[in-house]
């Protein structure tokens, strides 16, 4: 549960305001039970006696009144009643075409069950008919996106399909353990060897938590999202932008921890030096294919590398003019055929153009750079399909960041919205000021006992990650597998912030960090710092007149999400809330989508590394989008950064990454009163 570690007057104490929680129902903890059920061993059919009777009972298409669209169930009865529904061994990718409509059909068949008895029954009837990847992209969004579901807790991906993200060697062990009945803890490594300098950041492109995250937030975010849909996506397009922006500014700063340069960024007609050997295999048993070294992008037979320079120049021709041209019949965007990329919601239309989603304001001639450039780098070592090679990892959200070309083409990307941002004007002095409000002092203090004031500690920890779906099971017999994986963690701190205030008001904190020097060791000045800032944490605060110590707590932070709780305890805690041994907490606020916390540091070095921190506090008054959203409103959303919010629109008015967004022309006229920059030192325990 979250605190808001509020402020108080003349140092004095701290104020918690626990948010609510409530307690999960008998009805609640059947579900949960239920959807769990329905998640284990996706790929082997139904076993459970509560769900094969309803799999014996129920058929959608003799039930249409329980649906909001029953064509959208007839839709999606037609895949399998005419044997045109993808083969449950084929590999299932979200960026094929045909795959897509089929999966669509799917989602719009379960949103639209009028209850959840009828989505339950939806689900059942369809999981072992389909591709079970497909069924369970499409039961995850549905989920996700269902109101009768807020709150249910899904089980963490790597869990679900353990295939897509555990390598081949770990997976064919599992298997020997079952066969044996024999409980195994099995190692995983890292990919490649030393041979390869990438590979001293394998842990954070293939790290489990945040290849999670990177597959939730699609999920949260799908470009297929149908502007038709009853739910919109509050700037959408703009944090495409910045979730991907930040992501390579984790991977940069990564790097320098481990001696690399920034990632270079990619271009169409050179050679990707670096190649990938993913070392995994799908569950089909078709290998991940490998890219060797210092291969070109090549033509796939419905994309040519030349039609994405043309869609890449108009994007940049659109940005240096300031406007993108529209279809001419969209009236509702621009009946005139032009709209301009202006200040406020310009990087919400060129991320909707660029990735490119169904917001789009015109596909047909922007193209839909970023998607078709995954599925490129996915075909490039086969890309006629003369080996029938299945799609490589950057084909699938939950795979993608492993490789390291996932970092250069989404610095290509990154690079494209910096264009944009630099066109516009840097913020006044009085856009970033807040009159009356000073940050006098900042530091973070480690909460182990020997900590020292603006040291960090980041560190490598164990995890074990359950394996019981890696393997099939005859369900009467239960083997404890696990693998056991290293990950990049980090000591609990808190920021330690003394703001005066003339007057009582409402502040919103920002903290950002950077690395104080570049890959040569030179230090860069701020103002060249800003596009490598990593975003910390941004809530709100009530300030009193005088002194105010603001103290808040790592844990709390607004752009990551707790460790989630394994398939296996997920199933137990509930089973033990339905017996009543326990409480089963329910938090309508849970959301999948977030930075894993424990990723939240970037790995320091050894001997320390510099790192400056940036604390600003603006007005609330001003940046709030809605006048009747409290702080504690605001506190309660969870992974409001890089995530924004299920449903109604992003509390806080200003761009994402502000006032990191905009060029800093001089540092003395940036750096108003309210804000404050210290040294701070990342180390790594070995
Ligand atoms: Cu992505
Ligand atoms: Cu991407």
């Amino acid at each position: 549960m979250k605190l808001l570690l509020a402020v108080a007057a003349l140092c004095a104490c701290v104020v918690a305001v626990p948010v609510p929680e409530d307690k999960a129902d008998g009805v609640f903890l059947k579900r949960q039970l239920l959807v769990l059920k329905l998640l284990k061993h996706i790929g082997q059919p139904v076993a459970d006696p509560d769900l094969v009777s309803i799999k014996n009972s129920y058929v959608p298409l003799n039930n249409l009144e329980k649906y909001s669209d029953p064509e959208a169930v007839r839709r999606c009865c037609s895949y399998v009643s005419t044997g045109r529904s993808l083969a449950r061994n084929a590999v299932f990718s979200l960026f094929d075409e045909r795959h897509r409509e089929e999966m669509v059909a799917v989602f719009e068949a379960l949103y639209a069950a009028r209850d959840f008895d009828a989505l339950l029954g939806t689900a059942v009837f369809l999981r072992d008919r389909l591709n079970p990847r497909l069924f369970l992209y499409a039961l995850s969004v549905a989920l996700l996106h269902r109101r009768d579901c807020r709150g249910l807790t899904l089980p963490p991906a790597y869990e679900i399909t353990p295939h897509m993200f555990l390598t081949t060697d770990v997976v064919r062990r599992a298997y020997q353990a079952r066969m044996r009945l024999k409980p195994t803890i099995i190692p995983m490594k890292f990919t490649g060897s030393v041979n390869n300098p990438e590979q001293r950041v394998a842990y954070f492109g293939e790290d489990l938590g945040m290849n999670s995250h990177h597959q939730h937030w699609h999920m949260d975010f799908p470009f297929w999202w149908k502007p038709t849909y009853d739910q919109p996506k509050d700037r959408k397009g703009e944090l495409f932008f910045y979730m991907h922006h930040q992501m390579t500014a984790r991977f940069d700063a990564e790097r320098l921890s481990n001696d690399l340069p920034p990632v270079r960024p990619l271009g169409w007609y050179e050679q990707i030096e670096e190649g990938f050997a993913p070392g995994a295999m799908y569950e089909n048993g078709q290998e991940f294919p490998m890219r060797p070294d210092r291969v070109s992008f090549r033509d796939l037979p419905w994309l040519r590398i030349s039609s994405m320079q043309a869609y890449e120049d108009r994007i940049r021709d659109a940005i240096a003019a300031g406007f993108v041209r529209t279809v001419r019949s969209d009236t509702e965007h621009a009946p005139t055929g032009v709209l301009y990329l202006n200040e406020t919601d310009g990087i919400n239309v060129l991320g909707e153009i660029i990735e490119s989603s169904r917001h789009s304001v015109n596909p047909l001639y922007y193209g839909q750079l970023h998607n078709d450039a995954h599925v490129l780098l996915s075909k490039i070592v086969d890309p006629d399909q003369r080996y029938g090679m299945p799609p490589g990892v950057m084909e699938h959200f939950e795979t993608a960041t492993r490789d390291p070309a996932f970092f250069r083409l989404h610095k290509h990307i990154d690079n494209l919205f910096y264009e944009h941002k630099n066109r516009l004007q840097p913020y006044r002095r009085e856009e970033l000021n807040f009159p009356g409000v000073q940050v006098e002092a900042v530091k973070v203090v480690g909460t182990c006992k020997a900590s020292v004031p603006n040291l960090l500690v980041t560190y490598f920890d164990e995890t074990h990650v359950d394996l019981g779906n890696a393997v099939e099971s005859d369900y009467k017999t239960e083997v404890n597998i696990k693998a056991v994986v290293n990950r990049l963690n980090h000591e609990p701190f808190r920021y330690v912030i003394t703001v005066r205030s003339e007057r009582e008001v409402n502040g919103l904190v920002r903290i950002f960090l950077a690395p104080k020097l570049n890959w040569f060791g030179q230090q860069v000045p701020l103002k060249d710092l800003r596009w490598s800032t990593i975003e910390l944490d941004k809530f709100p605060v009530k300030l009193r007149v005088g002194e105010n110590v603001v103290v808040r707590s790592s844990e709390d932070s607004s752009v990551t999400i707790p460790e989630p709780r394994s398939f296996p305890d997920l199933v137990k805690d509930v089973q033990a809330a339905m017996r009543g041994e326990q409480e089963f907490a329910l938090d309508k606020y849970h959301r999948h989508c977030g930075f894993p916390h424990r990723l939240l540091l970037p790995k320091g070095k050894q001997e320390g590394m510099p790192y400056l921190l940036y604390v600003t506090v603006t007005d609330y008054q001003r940046d709030v989008v809605d006048d009747k959203m409290t702080p504690d409103d605001i506190e309660s959303l969870t992974s409001l950064s890089y995530c924004g919010v299920l449903e109604g629109k992003i509390p806080d008015r200003r761009p994402l990454g502000f006032p990191f967004d905009r060029r800093i022309e001089s540092v003395d006229e940036f750096m108003t009163p309210n804000s404050k920059v210290i040294e701070i030192t990342i180390k790594n325990a070995k």
